[in-house]
C-alpha cells in the first residue's frame, strides 16, 4: 500500500496568509500542518508517499521533507496544475502507484485518538474494495455524508448535501484497492466542475465493496479550513502535548518507533534541533 497526500487548493478562507504560504505548511501549534496527515500514513505502515500540490507550493514541501530518507521513507512530489477534484489524485498518481493499492489523505485533515494505528493498519490491508470512515458531526453539510440503516449497512453517500440524511461526515482519509485508477478515470466532473471523491466511493458502494468504519465519540477529527478552526486545532494539540508530554504527530518519533530509523539517526535529527523543545523531545525519547 502506497500513500498520497493532496496538499493543494487556494484556501481562500485563510487569506491573506494563504496568499503567500501554503495552508498545509502553516503551523498547527508547533509543527507544519502536513506533519499530521503524513504521520497518519506512517501509523498505517505506509513508507512510500506522493505529495501532490500546486506549482507554487510544491517546492516548499520538497524543502521541508526532501526525499524522505531522514524518516526511512521515500517521498515523491508531483504538481497538480488545476485543483479539479480529489479523485484526480489517482490519475496524477498512476505512475507512482504502479499497480499497487493506494491510500489518499487530505493535507489539512488531522486525526487523533486511541487505537487509531490498529484501525489504520486494518484498513491498509484492504485487498479488494475500499475502506473509508464516518465521523459524527453537528453540521455535516460541508462534507461527504454517509447514511447507514439500523444494522450499520451503508445506504447512500452524498457530497455536501443541503439536507443531510445523517450526521456522519466522511473524513479525508480513504483506502482503495488497485482498481482505483481505472475507476477514477471513469469519473465525470460534478456540477461544481470537480472529480469528486464521493463519486469514486459511490462506484465501490454500487460494486458492493465499500467498507465504512465509524470513529467513536472519543476520537478527534479536526478541520483546519479557516482561522478559527486552525486556532482550535493548535490549542487542541497544545493541550494534549503539554498535559501528557507526548508529542502528537512527531514524524521522527513515529519513524523511530516503526524501526524505520536507527537510535543514532534519531539522535542526529534531535541534535539538529537541540535549541528547540522539539529537538529536546527527540533527544529524550526512550
Ligand atoms: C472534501 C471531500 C468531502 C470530505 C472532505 C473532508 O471536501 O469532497 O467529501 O468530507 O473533503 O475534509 P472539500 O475539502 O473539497 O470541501
Amino acid at each position: 500500500m502506497k500513500g498520497i497526500i493532496l496538499a493543494g487548493g487556494s484556501a481562500t478562507r485563510l487569506f491573506p496568509l494563504s496568499k503567500v504560504i501554503s495552508k498545509q505548511i502553516m503551523p498547527v501549534y508547533d509543527k507544519p500542518m502536513i506533519y499530521y496527515p503524513l504521520s497518519t500514513l506512517m501509523l498505517a505502515g505506509i513508507r512510500e508517499v506522493l505529495i501532490i500540490s500546486t506549482p507554487r507550493d510544491l517546492p516548499m514541501f520538497r524543502e521541508l521533507l526532501g526525499s524522505g530518507e531522514d524518516l526511512g521513507m521515500s517521498i515523491e512530489y508531483i504538481v497538480q496544475y488545476t485543483p479539479n477534484g480529489l479523485a484526480q489524485a489517482f490519475v496524477l498518481g498512476e505512475k507512482f502507484l504502479n499497480g499497487e493499492a493506494g491510500c489518499l489523505i487530505l493535507g489539512d485533515n488531522l486525526f487523533y485518538g486511541q487505537n487509531f494505528s490498529t484501525m489504520l493498519q486494518r484498513a491498509a490491508r484492504v485487498e479488494k474494495g475500499a475502506c473509508i470512515f464516518g465521523y459524527y458531526v453537528k453540521d455535516p453539510r460541508a462534507y461527504g455524508v454517509v447514511e447507514f440503516d439500523a444494522d450499520g449497512k451503508v445506504l447512500s453517500l452524498e457530497e455536501k448535501p443541503q439536507s443531510p440524511k445523517s450526521n456522519f461526515a466522511v473524513p479525508g482519509l480513504y483506502f482503495y484497492d488497485n482498481t482505483v485508477i481505472q475507476k477514477a478515470r471513469e469519473l465525470k466532473p460534478s456540477a461544481r466542475g470537480e472529480y469528486e471523491i464521493t463519486d469514486l466511493n459511490k462506484i465501490y458502494l454500487t460494486e458492493g465493496t465499500l467498507k465504512v468504519e465509524t470513529f467513536g465519540r472519543g476520537f478527534t477529527w479536526l478541520d483546519t479550513g479557516n482561522c478559527n478552526s486552525l486556532l482550535d486545532a493548535s490549542n487542541f494539540i497544545a493541550t494534549i502535548q503539554n498535559r501528557q508530554g507526548f508529542y502528537v504527530s512527531c514524524i521522527e518519533e513515529i519513524a523511530w518507533r516503526n524501526h524505520w530509523i536507527s537510535d543514532e539517526k534519531l539522535k542526529k535529527l534531535g541534535k539538529q534541533l537541540d535549541k528547540t523543545d522539539y529537538g529536546q523531545y527527540l533527544l529524550n525519547l526512550e
